[in-house]
């Protein structure tokens, strides 16, 4: 069975509670039952992993490769700002995509850019949750 990685960035866990017009309503730990249920339903294995800090996330890209068939990142704000989770993503070589609950290309100036973006086969944004399953779909359909 294949395994799948799904990293959510800074703010991620405040879900629910952070900007519900934006985000929604629906929490974190919603997000997490949302995801196990459609990964169970494309016959993936996954495994979420959440931090606030940069350092942490691209240490889990890191230690994905050799045992992760993808990954799943919402880098939230560092999508805008950092270059090393695009560099680890790159040197493991693991196929991932790219989610935002928001659509940031309607959104404010600085969230115009995603580094990551270059380093991911697709980019899935403003589709709310949703965004994960097709993600997860992507994933189940990529060859190795
Ligand atoms: C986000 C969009 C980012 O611009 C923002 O900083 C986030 C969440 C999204 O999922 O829409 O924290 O990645």
């Amino acid at each position: 069975m294949k395994k799948i990685l799904i990293i959510n960035g800074p703010n991620i866990n405040m879900l629910g509670i952070r900007e519900p017009e934006i985000y929604g309503s629906k929490s974190y730990a919603d997000l997490l039952d949302f995801i196990g249920a459609a990964a169970e339903k494309a016959g993936l294995e996954a495994h979420c992993f959440q931090s606030n800090s940069e350092g942490a996330i691209v240490d889990k890209i890191q230690q994905a490769h050799g045992v992760f068939d993808g990954i799943i990142i919402n880098p939230a704000a560092y999508t805008h700002t950092s270059i090393a989770i695009p560099d680890a993503i790159k040197a493991v070589g693991i196929p991932t995509v790219e989610v935002h609950l928001s659509d940031i290309k309607n959104r404010e100036p600085y969230r115009q850019i995603s580094y990551t973006s270059e380093a991911c086969k697709k980019t899935i944004k403003g589709k709310g949750f949703e965004g994960y399953k097709t993600a997860i779909k992507v994933l189940a359909e990529t060859e190795n």
